[in-house]
């Protein structure tokens, strides 16, 4: 863990009650805490509905902790969590109206606090998407908005998936956060891009010489990116009903990861050089439009999806897709990109698999040894953090037989203890002003394309109903 120094700030927790809150971010914040990875002096505000005093917040911050608590695999110990817990304030709070406003920024400019908590802010909204935009204008009107800060204090203000549900809404939630703040201080949120083995690929290309000569058209055959889950909608039936896993996977997660294997190296490792390459890739993916839709996308949905609470009966929201993507520029073009994504599965595994080209001539067999052991490397997100090379073996005895074996490491095993979870990750990164691995609005807005033409090509079709635990509808 790299220990780097924070300005001392107060972060203001806008849904301190909701189950992102009470599951990932108190606790992780709380391990950041153990950790020292907090800088000195901090506070945390949690602005909730509920009728809480400061007190009430810190038994129910203690209560998150001890039921949710992960990281390390230490436990919680009390000493650590009583310093933590005396850092916790709350404000009450309707987000649609401005008194909590004023009462929270009372609390903020309380002058029993040193200055610099006061001047540097982070505010997270980890709220419904629809009370955004009225978070933010009050935000504004209570002389909170980034570009209100006085010279010699930060603010920042990071906000939850989904950013948006289609083009224009994105659009316009774009407009609304960058009146108040610039773009420089928002952080847009892509869980993905905080796990361990996401933020490896970068380094995985770039610091080995070995892989990144190979990393193109004339020696990759196909990449394969499965984003799978073994369950279903569980409570989440009326969000799913309006999002489906075209926006609530494919749009960021999804396309996220491709980005992480078809970008050109960065010019150097600050956010903006490597946000100019995801971007350059998503404007390079070939648009899916009627003309090649069914060829290239196959939409399912699990057989027992509309019996779901809060599902409509005749309900033609997709549950999974199979997308075949292009990236038609001089590194990919011609390579298939096939992406797979959905709930009810077969098992829960998130894996990017780059198959090589067979060699020229199959000396050995038996005869369907090149795709039987073409090469691969095999990057498994989760359940593993592994990075695998399949590579064809003799197998022992007195033919000349290829077996397909496997090189593996294992981020786990090579790496004990030095594990964060991915909110962990990108809340230090927030804290200390680093984007790299958030989403950039112009990121967001090509990909809200992306996805609204598809959508719109494929608007008449109903998905294919596919049994649970089964492997998804292929793509032909
Ligand atoms: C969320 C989606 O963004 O990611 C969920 O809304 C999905 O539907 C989840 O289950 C998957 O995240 P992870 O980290 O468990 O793969």
């Amino acid at each position: 863990m790299i220990d780097q120094e924070l300005d001392d700030f107060t972060f203001v927790l806008f849904g301190a009650e909701s189950d992102l809150a009470r599951r990932k971010l108190i606790p992780s914040l709380y391990q950041l805490a153990r950790w020292k990875q907090l800088p000195e002096k901090y506070r945390i505000i949690g602005v909730a509905r509920s009728e809480l005093d400061h007190q009430g917040f810190r038994s129910y911050a203690r209560k998150c902790i001890e039921e949710h608590s992960f990281g390390g695999g230490e436990s919680v110990t009390e000493p650590q969590l009583e310093a933590f817990c005396a850092s916790l304030y709350y404000i009450q709070a309707d987000f649609t109206e401005p008194e909590g406003y004023v009462s929270l920024e009372k609390e903020i400019h309380n002058n029993s606090h040193r200055n610099a908590l006061c001047s540097n802010l982070l505010f997270y909204l980890s709220i419904p998407p629809i009370f955004a935009p009225v978070v933010i204008d009050n935000l504004e009107k209570a002389g909170l908005g980034g570009k209100n800060a006085s010279c010699n204090g930060w603010r920042k203000i990071v906000v939850e998936k989904p950013f948006g549900f289609d083009l224009e809404s994105a659009r316009s939630l774009n407009a609304v956060v960058g009146r108040v703040f610039h773009e420089e201080q928002i952080y847009r949120i892509d869980h993905y891009l905080g796990k361990e083995p996401v933020q490896n690929i970068l380094v995985f290309r770039f610091s080995n010489g070995m892989f990144e000569p190979l990393w193109n058209r004339q020696y990759i055959d196909n990449v394969s990116i499965t984003i799978a889950e073994d369950f279903g909608v569980r409570t989440r039936g009326a969000y799913y009903e309006k999002s489906g896993v075209l926006r609530d996977i494919i749009q960021n997660h999804g396309l996220q990861l491709l980005a992480a294997i078809a970008m050109e190296p960065p010019v150097d490792l600050s956010a903006e050089a490597v946000r100019d390459e995801k971007e350059k890739v998503f404007r390079s993916l070939r648009p899916l439009t009627k003309d090649n839709v069914r060829e290239f996308v196959l939409l399912g949905q699990y057989d027992g999806y509309r019996d779901e609470v809060d599902v409509a009966p005749d309900s033609t929201v997709e549950t999974y897709a199979a997308i075949r993507w292009f990236v038609d520029n001089w590194r990919w073009k011609g390579v298939p990109f096939s992406m797979k994504a959905g709930k009810n599965l077969a098992e829960r595994v998130t894996e990017i698999v780059l198959t090589f080209k067979c060699p020229p001539q199959n000396f050995f067999g038996p005869p369907e040894s090149c795709s039987y052991t073409a090469n691969q490397i095999i990057i498994q997100i989760q359940p593993e953090e592994t990075i695998a090379i399949r590579f064809g073996s003799k197998r022992p005895g007195k033919e000349l037989i290829t077996d397909p074996v496997y090189m593996k490491f294992d981020s786990r095993i090579s790496f004990v203890n030095e594990h964060m979870t991915p909110y962990q990750r990108l809340l230090l990164d927030a804290m200390a002003g680093d984007q790299m691995n958030f989403i950039r609005q112009d990121t967001v807005e090509t990909s809200w394309k992306v996805i609204d033409a598809l959508r719109d090509a494929l608007k008449d079709e109903a998905p294919e109903i596919y049994p649970v635990h089964s492997r998804g509808p292929e793509l032909r």
